[in-house]
């Protein structure tokens, strides 16, 4: 089957409920928990997609029992030193920054070094800003080129606790040192820049020894040494950034109506939703409720307000920072110049994504003016283009494909976009969600 999508024409006018599939950093880090507690847990509506069955297979190997049945799956944990494995251990993160970073919170006090690899994305990002936090705990990781993978991790048997300033508002590193100061004697005390607070939520859930003292701009959290994790269930919600993609579709499209059903809306992911309202947009959440600390709602998007641009505050970033790509295709349509910055986390994505922003913003013709960290965009409210475009040799980033095809769908012209596997990393069902739009 050819890897490549062929689009010919825009969507025309939908009105739809829809469901996306679970949330991806809640699934993940469902699946690295659940393998390190007591017994049984049970978690409903998995994603399943490559990341997180990558995590299920590192947990795998590290000796524990996982079935997987659909969206249903069961994890038979060990207990906090239930890992088991042989010696010369590789695991392999694949394509996801979350599962290569946040395990290795885990594996702080391995008594074997045991060695990460991951796909060409990931081996080309940043893991340094792992390394140095868990080397003060006394954990040695011998980076390739000093900051990148392969790595190998050599743990400590007498972790000292740390203090750690999280300054780039990432919340992978957070969750890292979190749990790694959950495995080390003594009180770790850690002000991290706001950043997406799942971990933390699902610490408290269980009554792990994790308190955070919420600041305007940054939390300052304190962890103790765990004893145990008692086993749990979890029904996973629905993805806001999987959600995102069709949002900008209803959002870019005169008179559709679309309902996103059991989205997770936590106040930490939702920089989209609060983007996309100041930008004009009708957007507003339906039957929210509150589900082990999470908060999730339909939500409802009525399509085609005259949009407004936006000049950006740089606080609205962490909360939006999956998203950006779908919001500079918004912006193209906006009257306006819009302006986003303090960006220069979005090109240590799967793909450099203020670059391929940038890269199709050109190819839609709105002019753009692009630095490292910053964007303008001069949108256009006629927007609409007529020619053949290619999306080529993107690193297989998921989002940059589902972005184009929002693009495509809502702007017209003609495109091949390559790599269409890219979406099996975060969203399989992608394609057949835009199909139910087109019946
Ligand atoms: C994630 C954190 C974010 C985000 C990524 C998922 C997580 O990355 O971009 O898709 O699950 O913790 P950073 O921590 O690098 O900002």
């Amino acid at each position: 089957m050819a890897n490549s999508l062929l689009i010919k024409k825009k969507l025309s006018y939908f009105n739809k409920k829809i469901s996306v599939s679970g949330d991806k950093s809640i699934s993940i880090r469902w699946v690295l928990l659940a393998s390190l507690a007591s017994g049984l847990s049970i978690a409903q509506n998995l994603l399943i997609s490559e990341d997180v069955l990558a995590a299920i297979k590192t947990v795998r190997k590290l000796g524990v029992k996982v079935v997987l049945k659909g969206k249903f799956c069961k994890i038979y944990g060990n207990g906090i030193d239930g890992f088991k494995y042989k010696k010369n251990l590789t695991l392999n993160a694949e394509n996801s920054g979350t599962l290569g970073r946040i395990i290795l919170g885990f594996l702080v006090n391995t008594p074997n070094p045991i060695k990460i690899i991951g796909d060409k994305s990931l081996s080309k990002r940043d893991f340094k800003r792992i390394g140095d936090p868990l080397n003060k705990f006394g954990v040695v990781l011998k980076l390739k080129n000093k900051k990148n993978l392969p790595l190998t991790i050599y743990g400590s048997q007498n972790l000292k606790p740390i203090k750690y300033l999280e300054k780039k508002g990432s919340a992978q590193c957070k969750t890292a040192v979190i749990f790694a100061g959950l495995r080390t004697k003594g009180t770790t005390t850690i002000r991290a820049k706001k950043s997406r607070n799942h971990t933390e939520l699902m610490c408290k859930h269980l009554s792990l020894p994790v308190s955070v003292k919420s600041g305007k701009n940054y939390d300052e959290i304190k962890v103790r040494e765990m004893k145990k994790i008692k086993p749990f269930n979890y029904r996973i919600p629905s993805d806001i950034s999987s959600s995102a993609f069709f949002i900008g579709l209803a959002v870019l499209s005169y008179g559709s109506k679309l309902l996103v059903k059991d989205v997770n809306i936590n106040s930490s992911r939702i920089g989209i939703i609060h983007i996309l309202k100041r930008m004009g947009a009708n957007i507003i959440f339906k039957n929210q409720k509150i589900y082990k600390g999470e908060k999730i709602a339909d939500i409802e998007i009525k399509g085609g307000r005259t949009l407004n641009a936006i000049n950006c505050p740089s606080k609205l970033n962490s909360g939006a920072i999956d998203e950006f790509l779908v919001i500079f295709l918004i912006a193209a349509k906006a009257k306006g110049t819009s302006y986003f910055k303090d960006l220069a986390e979005l090109n240590q994505k799967e793909s450099p994504r203020l670059k391929w922003g940038a890269k199709i913003l050109n190819l839609l013709g709105v002019k753009n003016i692009v630095t490292t960290s910053s964007i303008k965009i001069y949108g256009n409210p006629e927007l609409k283009i007529n020619k053949n475009i290619i999306i080529k040799n993107y690193l297989k980033d998921h989002r940059v494909f589902m972005t184009s095809i929002v693009a495509a769908l809502s702007f017209g012209g003609t495109w091949k976009i390559h790599d269409k596997d890219s979406i099996k990393t975060s969203f399989p069902n992608f394609l057949k969600i835009i199909n139910e739009l087109k019946k």
